[in-house]
C-alpha cells in the first residue's frame, strides 16, 4: 500500500488551554484510527509541528481539515514524502510535550522517534523542532 507523510508546523491559539489541547489529542487518535492515519504531534506550549502518515487519500483529506481549523495558524508545510512503511506505526497520534527550550526540546523529541527514523528525517525534525522552539520564519 502506498503511504504518505506530511510534517507541517502551526501556532496555536493564544487562548489554547489544556483542555482544549486533550480533546484535540483524543479526537486526533479517535478519527486516525478510523482514518488509518498515524504519527507525532509535537507541543512547545506555542507552536505544533506534527507528523502525518496514511494513505495518501485520507492525508490529503486531513491537512484540509487541519489547515480550516481555528484552533491554530499559520500552517505551513515543511516535508512531504511517499514512505515505503510507517515510522509511527504504535501510534494514532503520538502527543508529545517539550519543553520551549530547544535544546531541551530535541532531547524530549529524540527520545521519542522510534528507531528506525531515518537519520536525515531525524535531521530534519530536529531542526524543525529548533525552529519553532525559536519561533522563527523557516
Ligand atoms: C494541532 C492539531 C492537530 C490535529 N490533529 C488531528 C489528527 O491527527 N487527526 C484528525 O483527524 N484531526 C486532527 N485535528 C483536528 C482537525 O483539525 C479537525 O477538527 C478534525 O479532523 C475534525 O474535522 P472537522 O472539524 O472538519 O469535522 C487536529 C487539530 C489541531 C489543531
Amino acid at each position: 500500500m502506498q503511504l504518505k507523510s506530511v510534517t507541517y508546523t502551526s501556532l496555536a491559539a493564544l487562548d489554547l488551554d489544556e483542555e482544549q489541547l486533550r480533546e484535540i489529542h483524543g479526537a486526533a487518535r479517535d478519527l486516525n484510527g478510523i482514518d488509518g492515519i498515524s504519527g507525532l504531534l509535537v507541543f512547545n506550549g506555542t507552536h505544533f509541528l506534527q507528523w502525518i502518515e496514511g494513505p495518501p487519500e485520507s492525508v490529503d483529506e486531513l491537512i484540509e481539515r487541519l489547515r480550516r481549523d481555528p484552533r491554530h495558524s499559520g500552517f505551513e508545510i515543511r516535508d512531504e514524502r511517499m514512505l515505503e512503511r510507517r515510522m509511527f506505526g504504535d501510534w494514532t497520534m503520538k502527543l508529545v510535550r517539550v519543553r520551549s527550550n530547544f535544546h531541551l526540546a530535541q532531547d524530549d523529541v529524540a527520545l521519542q522517534l522510534p528507531e528506525e527514523f531515518p537519520d536525515h528525517l531525524r535531521a530534519r525534525v530536529m531542526g524543525m523542532v529548533e525552529r519553532i522552539s525559536e519561533d522563527v520564519e523557516l
